[in-house]
This record gives structure tokens, sequence and C-alpha cells, in this order.
């Protein structure tokens, strides 16, 4: 239960949830971190809290360092409860402490906690002196709720970015460089696809905030402290943020005889005889958070379900009406299914994949067995389609 030192006098408090599987629907294999930190200045400051649960853990460790009654200030730089369910519990020790927080933070809190907290509510561009060192804000609303915002430390260079940056990793190694990069990187990937893709336009105004400061460290919320890839995960985050894609096709599948899965390894043939890199998802064994990970990069998103009760597949619909909500944009897709008598959920995918805002290039229908002469027809007529 050792807090670590990030640069002298501050530290990493937070905690590490190495149980944690599902977030909101999101599986995290890798389990989570809730990252606090501790600064050590004339005003003791705590930046952010962590899950309920963890209050303790929290508490333990800043015991380690100071009294936590000597707390001045708690940043809360979100309300959502990973971040702020500990805070009652962190007052209820730190009774003379302010939370600082953005004006929607204010309300937030409120309509969390129903309490009547000593609050100080931050404008955006405000700087928050601790001594010898400050915070300055900006409201980055919508990354992740409507209450975000950041903090930058110009005297040490670092950014305090809450949740943007984050993955959900548990680990006891603190920073990237003492990680597995391609390992942080899939994580930030699908941190990004499942928690940050719907704000794209709210990212690039924080990536313009944030890109005149000199940063040596970025201090998220999840994960590991981003350290020495600082300008690397900047960089993903502008592509990802602009809806940058590859030459690249996703297809996404859920199958009853098969006949569906082979329409899906003939239009992965047709993207691969046009130069596409392909990467097939059967919707049985895979996570629909996972096949976001993918998508995130991915020009082409090809979805397929067979009919079933006049319907698509159950877990093609989950996987659609998830998609929508995280609404990827400059993105192209194909609906196709195989079918007995009905064939309504081919339609039915198109439909789904265009309220999605896809710009849907084909619908393939197959009636029950698709022959071999069927699917090499069906990558010609793909391949002319893309
Ligand atoms: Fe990590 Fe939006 O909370």
């Amino acid at each position: 239960m050792r807090p670590i030192e990030l640069k002298k006098d501050i530290y990493w408090v937070g905690a590490v949830d190495w149980d944690l599987r599902n977030f909101h629907g999101y599986l995290t294999q890798r389990g989570s971190s809730y990252n606090a930190y501790l600064i050590i200045d004339e005003k003791i400051t705590l930046i952010d809290t962590v899950k309920e649960h963890f209050a303790d853990e929290l508490l333990e460790r800043v015991s380690k360092i100071i009294d936590p009654s000597k707390i001045d200030y708690i940043v809360s730089n979100h309300v959502e409860m990973d971040h702020s369910g500990a805070l009652p519990k962190i007052l209820e020790v730190a009774k003379n402490a302010t939370v600082i927080t953005s004006p929607n933070g204010a309300k937030g809190l409120k309509a969390h906690y129903k309490e009547d907290w000593k609050v100080r509510v931050i404008k955006g561009g405000e700087r928050l002196e601790l001594g010898k060192r400050s915070l300055e804000f900006m409201l980055t609303p919508m990354v992740h709720w409507p209450d975000n915002m950041v903090g930058y430390m110009p005297e040490e260079k670092i950014l305090f970015s809450n949740d943007a940056f984050g993955q959900h990793i548990a680990s006891t190694e603190r920073c990237d460089d003492e990680y597995s990069f391609e390992a942080v990187m899939e994580e930030a990937r699908k941190y990004y696809a499942n928690i940050v893709l719907p704000y794209g336009p709210q990212v690039q105004k924080v990536l313009a905030s944030v890109s005149g400061l000199d940063i040596e460290m970025i201090a998220s919320s999840h994960g590991l402290i981003w350290r020495s890839n600082v300008s690397k995960i900047v960089e993903e985050y502008s592509k990802w943020a602009s809806n940058e894609t590859e030459k690249k096709a996703v297809i996404v599948y859920d199958t009853m005889w098969s006949s569906t899965k082979k329409m899906a390894h003939a239009i992965q043939e047709a993207f691969e005889q046009k130069g596409y890199k392909t990467v097939l998802k059967n919707l049985q064994t895979n996570h629909i958070s996972d096949i976001m990970t993918e998508i995130i990069t991915s020009e082409y998103v090809c979805v397929g379900s067979p009919t079933l009760n006049n319907n698509m597949m159950p877990n093609a619909a989950g996987f659609l009406t998830y998609l929508k909500g995280l609404a990827p944009k400059n993105r192209k897709a194909i609906a196709f299914g195989s079918y007995g008598w009905g064939g309504q959920s081919i339609k039915q995918v198109a439909d789904s994949l265009t309220e999605a805002g896809f710009e849907v290039k084909d619908s393939i229908r197959m009636n029950y067995i698709p022959s071999k002469e069927d699917l090499d027809k069906m990558i010609e007529e793909v391949k002319e389609k893309i």
C-alpha cells in the first residue's frame, strides 16, 4: 500500500482494481486503476479520489506521507464515481478541505451526494496557487462528462488529465516505460474507442488547448502515467479524434448454420484482393468492446446476421446498438446475411448502419447455403462496390 513518488513531493496515492472485468459493458480483461495524486506544498492538494470501496486504501497511502486531515484542497476533475466515489469518506477525514471543481462539477457532486461541502468553483483558464506550484485548469466538457476539467502544473510540466489518455490496466508499474508499450497503446486505443469516441470534436479542442503546453508527464486517472511516450499518445489521440482510418475492413457477424460465416469469409477475401488489411470478428466469440478497438482505425465495417424469427440475431442487434452510441464518423459499411424465407435481417442491419452514420455501400442476401459460385460472384460484387 505504498504511495509512489512521481516527482519531488508529488505522489500517486490511488488504487489498483485487479478484479475489474466490466466497466459499464466494456470488458476490462486487464483490470484498471483509479489514479489519485497528492501534492505536498503550502496547500496540501489531492487530485481526484477513487471508487468508494477503495477509500481506505487511498487514506492509507496518504497517511504514509502526511496526516490526511491536513489536506487543504481536493480537486474533483470529474464527478463519475470511479473518481468521486470515495470523496464523502475522504471529506469526513479532511474536514477543512475545499473541493475544487468546475461549474458542472459542482452541480454533479451536489446531485450525486446531496452534501453542502465547501466548494470552490473554477472557471476555465483559472489558476490555483498551491505554494511553489500551481494548477491551471481547462474545462474539457464531454471528455468524458459535461463536468470534466484537466489541470496543468507548469512548474512540474504535468498534465492531470483525468479520463483523457487513460487505459484500463491494473499493474504495480505506474509509468508507461515500465510496462509493455504495445499493451499500453492497445489499451489506450480500446479506452478511446469505447469511452471517448463519441466526443471527437471536444477532444480536438482539448488537444488544441494543450498543444502549446510543455508537457513532461500526463497523469491520467486510469492505468499507466505517460512520461516517455507523451508525444506518441497525443499524436494517436489526434488521429482518433479526427477519424483518421487505415485501409482496413472489420467484418463482424453472427451465424446460425455457417452460411453467414461463409459470406463473411467471402467479404474478407474481396477486401484482401483489393489490398485491405482485414479483421474477422464472430460475435459469438468476441466481445463488442474488443471489436470497437479494431473499428477505431478501420475504413469499413461489414456487419452480417442471418434472419431469426423475422429479426437479426440478438448479438448483432446488441453490437449495432453499441456502435450507434459510440458513433464513429466517416466510415463505410456493408450489410450481409443468409436467410431461409423472410430475410428481414439484412435490411435491418443496413438500416441500423445508416442510422449510426455509416455510408452503406452494399446489402448482400443469400438464400440458405451459398454455393462456391455464389461466393465467387459475391467476391466480385464486393470488389466492385468498394
Ligand atoms: Fe473514469 Fe468518466 O470516469
